[in-house]
């Protein structure tokens, strides 16, 4: 059932889980992604940034590929179609594409052209029933050509970003994209706890979700964090399976190469991290609550 992660963030906020936003790429992604949810009748983000949309041939493209399988698969848990990371121009193309939820990263303009942005957009999107993401501070690393310097947020800027009326928050506390440095600092759990003050009821979310331990996971719900976003950790998995079949030469025994057989490994690989996930965050059974 696609929805927009309102509700199902309002929810995750009060029960103290967080629901996981997993990125996707392709069929094969959208397809574990979904049908991992709807066997742990969690609910579930769908992530798509504006690289991914364009390897999809466009944010129409996954619209309806998502809506279809979504449909097809007999999908009864809340399932949200989100926009990662999205630059202006990227929210109104999948507002109209049919996403049900974007995320408006103005964290690279100054803070007073965030908010007019981020103004915009929350009425636009509120309008058509959408939910929409700010982001204030800005995420460490790279994601498909996003780079971030990976400041930690003002709790003061967060508070005024989340009066704007978003229906999620996201916030630089340390966090990265892609795999944690050896000598990475940890989360910032001070500047968790001050923006958590600031923002009260507001769900926050934590991007670059890869590679953090548990305890620290654990930490930043308790905090407030209720939506968690993970790509690279399916990515690798996808990789790491995909290269042991082919490395066990199973792609050159009778119809091995066939891509229903050669991607399945990797397509296993996404549903089990996913599932771990969601043990992790705490979101199985939730769908329903
Ligand atoms: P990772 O690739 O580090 O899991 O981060 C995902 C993310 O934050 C998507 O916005």
């Amino acid at each position: 059932m696609l929805v927009s992660a309102t509700e199902m963030l309002k929810k995750a906020k009060a029960g103290h889980y967080a629901v996981g936003q997993f990125n996707i790429n392709n069929l094969e992604w959208t397809k574990s992604v979904l049908l991992t949810a709807q066997e742990l009748n969690s609910p579930v983000i769908l992530g798509v940034s504006e690289g991914a949309g364009k390897y999809m041939t466009g944010f129409k493209t996954v619209a309806a590929m998502v809506k279809a399988m979504d449909e097809e698969l007999g999908i009864t848990v809340p399932v949200a179609l989100h926009l990662d990371h999205g630059t202006y121009e990227g929210c109104y193309k999948c507002i109209k594409a049919g996403f049900t939820s974007i995320m408006f990263d103005g964290s690279h303009y100054p803070i007073d052209e965030n908010v007019a942005k981020t103004t915009e957009l929350v009425h636009v999107a509120h309008a058509l029933g959408l939910s929409i993401e700010a982001e204030v501070g800005s995420i460490g690393g790279e994601e498909d050509g996003v780079i971030g310097a990976g400041e930690c947020a003002d709790p003061d800027e967060c508070k005024m970003v989340a009066d704007l009326g978003v229906d999620m928050l996201a916030a630089g506390i340390g966090n990265i994209h892609g795999k944690y440095p050896e000598n990475w600092a940890g989360l910032s759990f001070d500047t968790l706890d001050a923006i958590q003050q600031k923002t009260g009821v507001m769900p926050l979310v934590l991007h670059g979700g890869t590679g953090i331990p548990e305890d620290m996971i654990k930490k930043a719900i308790d905090l407030g964090v209720s939506k968690i976003n993970v790509n690279t950790e399916c990515q690798l998995s996808f990789q790491e399976a995909t290269r042991k079949y082919i490395e066990d030469g199973k792609d050159l025994q009778g119809k091995g190469f066939d891509p229903r057989k050669l991607l399945a490994p990797g397509a296993e690989a996404i549903r089990a991290t996913v599932k771990e996930k969601m043990e992790l965050f705490g979101s199985i059974g939730k769908a329903n609550d």
